[in-house]
């Protein structure tokens, strides 16, 4: 019996693991240099968390979830994101009202989607998380951080961030209201996921992904030429402070995100290097997500979520990283391994990678997996070596070998 692994689900090893390290500890050292900390977040939580955090009428909720019921009775669902989670944990462990908080996760999330390139039903996000602050100068630094995200991965070049409002509880049903109307009038050409839209929740319309919809989407009415002033006035300020900090934007009027909690700014960081799995990264404001979540006050937060897996792959499209190899690889035999041993643990102190032949075979086998490995050096171990306490160094780019003392040898520093 062979085993196979599931649809939407990746084994991630060899030089692919390598790109993913890089990005996360890039990722991670940026966001600490922000002022984040980071927060572990389980995986499985109550299915109620994500219906009510995320919205009943969103894909995620209505079609996406891996949702079980749970021995006890519970029901329960991986994660397919971290925000609600999050939030939950902030709530939950008395966080509230200490002043602005800024915590960072990095994890595996979980979507029952259509597999494509760039859309996977296990897939790893990096996110950040603000809580209570509604300044829109915070709103500037966080999609900032978004674009810095590429920008230290020198991938500003293949990237575009995009922004825009989606108002507030006091314009947002006026705003419905002006959809209701416009889409009533061509009900008949929508699809059917729509039309119950239309009746449950008219923004979500403007995110599906029918052809057929997106073109009667074109002509609707959009949330910025309709916002209140109090939105309006944000907005502006957002502009103004990504202007101050010299990040380029474009604005999309018609980005509605595919989450409900959101309200006014709204920001997506898009590439045309995925097909049509166009976001590498998303977010934006979500003040009163808390007070939905059972928080007691009506709390400010904003952040974003990258899809590891999506910037992996334009790296990786992009350009060569750095990869470790091998520094050292011990060749000693059975009357020299108490020295090779010594050697091996001064020079992994010393932070090099290095290897030996735990089966201890002839000088030409371990010569060649000593190649195999790609080592920059050879270090040979012989019996007339140890009494003379040398080694015999191999440079295995040029071939050039020397003698070179044990404690020169373990001397040597990484630069
Ligand atoms: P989201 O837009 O649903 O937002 O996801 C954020 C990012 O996760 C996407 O831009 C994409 O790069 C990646 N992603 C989503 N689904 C998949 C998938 N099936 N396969 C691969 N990558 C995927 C959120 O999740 C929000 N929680 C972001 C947020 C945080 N908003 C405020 N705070």
């Amino acid at each position: 019996m062979k085993y196979s692994k599931m649809k939407g689900f990746r084994d991630i090893f060899g030089e692919d693991i390598e790109y993913w390290q890089y990005v996360e500890s890039k990722l991670k050292s940026l966001f600490t240099s922000y002022g984040f900390k980071e927060f572990r977040l389980p995986i499985l939580e109550k299915t109620a968390l994500f219906n009510r955090g995320i919205g009943d009428t969103t894909d995620i909720v209505e079609k996406e979830m891996f949702s079980f019921e749970d021995k006890d009775g519970e029901f329960v669902s991986l994660r397919p994101e971290g925000t609600a989670s999050l939030l939950r944990a902030y709530i939950e462990n008395g966080l509230i009202n200490n002043g602005v908080k800024k915590f960072y996760y990095l994890g595996n999330m979980f979507r029952r989607e259509r597999p494509q390139k760039g859309r996977f039903r296990q897939f790893t996000q990096i996110g950040v998380e603000v809580l209570e602050s509604s300044s829109a100068l915070l709103d500037a630094e966080i999609a900032s951080l978004l674009y810095n995200s590429a920008k230290v991965l020198e991938l500003e070049n293949i990237v575009e961030l995009e922004i825009n409002s989606l108002g507030c509880k006091e314009c947002r049903p006026d705003y419905n209201e002006l959809l209701i109307a416009y889409f009533k009038n061509i009900k008949d050409e929508l699809c059917g996921d729509c039309n119950r839209r239309l009746e449950r929740n008219p923004l979500r319309i403007l995110d599906c992904k029918n052809e057929n919809c997106k073109k009667l989407i074109k002509d609707a009415p959009v949330m910025l030429d309709n916002l209140c002033c109090e939105c309006s006035d944000h907005f502006s300020q957002v502009k103004k402070h990504l202007n101050e900090m010299n990040i380029p934007y474009k604005i999309n009027p018609f980005m509605v995100r595919g989450l409900d909690y959101y309200i006014r700014t709204a920001f997506e960081l898009v590439t045309t290097m995925l097909g049509s799995a166009s976001a590498v990264g998303a977010g934006g404001r979500y003040d009163g997500l808390i007070k939905t979540l059972g928080g007691s006050k009506d709390t400010a937060g904003i952040g974003f979520a990258i899809g590891v897996d999506r910037l992996v792959e334009i790296l990786q499209q992009s350009k060569k990283i750095p990869i470790r190899q091998t520094d050292y690889f011990i060749v000693c035999f059975e009357n020299t391994l108490e020295h090779g041993l010594k050697i091996v643990k001064s020079l992994r102190e010393k932070g090099f990678i290095v290897e030996y032949d735990y089966d201890q075979s002839s000088m030409k086998s371990q010569m060649k997996k000593s190649n195999k490995l790609d080592a920059k050096f050879s270090v040979i171990i012989g019996e007339d070596e140890v009494n003379s306490l040398e080694v015999t160094i191999k440079d295995m780019l040029s071939g050039y070998q020397k003698r070179v003392s044990i404690s020169d040898l373990c001397a040597i520093n990484r630069d």
